[in-house]
């Protein structure tokens, strides 16, 4: 067994292992050189028929001020209406993990349990940006359906890694997209695209508490499963455990 450091894919679980999502950004904005960097790495994602349905919005200086301003109010108000339906419900090991991971969240920043007005402090955050001196808006073509989002979904996950990889934090934020409305109206996206989610990004403030605890992964027992052929219900389990 080679040792992790000497593996050709070392570098690249030193980028998955470190990202995390940053809920306390720096005000100290990105260089546009690094962003285009990441938006060019991202680019790179792969697609149904390569039709690379995503668009992105990026704001910068006080574009990302009237961003968050406008969510902020929009946020005070009640309702939301995404273009892409928020999960019907969390149940079984998803429940587990949303709970574990939302108390871990709570946790850090000192919100006690049950303290439902601490809850919605926290949740507004988001629409603050959570300070990021940058958000990406990424929408999808609303003629593509779910393979659209899902390619969106392979692009989010690229942009994050790439901007791991500049030493740029970010968090994939559905939030955003609880009020389409809103970005329509501010960033002047048309009704042909559908909103998928945002990713605010910047430097991270690591000593803030929200950027202090880390999720935890399940292990390839729970995920995978592998069919040999030899009979409908012969499995072999994948190892090794929770990581
Ligand atoms: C598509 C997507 C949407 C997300 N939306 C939000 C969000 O609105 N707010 C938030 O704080 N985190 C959001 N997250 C971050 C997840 O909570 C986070 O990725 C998960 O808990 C795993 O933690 P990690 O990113 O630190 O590894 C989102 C992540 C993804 C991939």
């Amino acid at each position: 067994m080679q040792d992790s450091q000497s593996r050709p894919d070392a570098q690249l679980e030193t980028w998955l292992r470190e990202r995390h999502s940053c809920r306390a950004f720096l005000p100290r904005p990105v260089p546009r050189a690094v962003i285009e960097r990441i938006l060019e790495l991202a680019q790179r994602t792969a697609s149904w028929c390569n039709c690379q349905p995503w668009q992105v919005v990026v704001t910068e200086g006080e574009g990302t001020g009237r961003l968050r301003e406008a969510l902020l109010r929009r946020a005070a108000m009640p309702g939301f209406t995404p273009d892409i339906p928020f999960p019907r419900e969390y149940r079984g090991a998803s429940l587990a993990r949303r709970r574990e991971s939302g108390f871990q969240l709570y946790d850090a920043v000192g919100v006690a349990r049950g303290d439902r007005a601490a809850y919605r402090r926290q949740e507004l955050r988001n629409f603050a940006l959570f300070d990021a001196p940058h958000t990406a808006i990424v929408t999808s073509d609303e003629a593509l359906g779910e393979y659209g989002a899902i390619d969106c979904g392979g692009y989010v996950a690229n942009f994050m890694l790439a901007a791991q990889a500049n030493g740029v934090a970010t968090v994939a934020q559905a939030s955003l997209a609880m009020y389409p409305e809103t970005l329509r109206e501010v960033l002047g996206i048309g009704a042909d695209r559908r909103v998928v989610c945002g990713i605010s990004f910047g430097y991270a403030d690591a000593a803030h508490p929200a950027n202090r605890y880390r999720t935890r992964r399940a292990g390839l027992d729970e995920a995978v499963r592998w069919f040999a052929g030899q009979g409908e219900h012969v499995l072999e389990r994948a190892g090794p455990g929770a990581v």
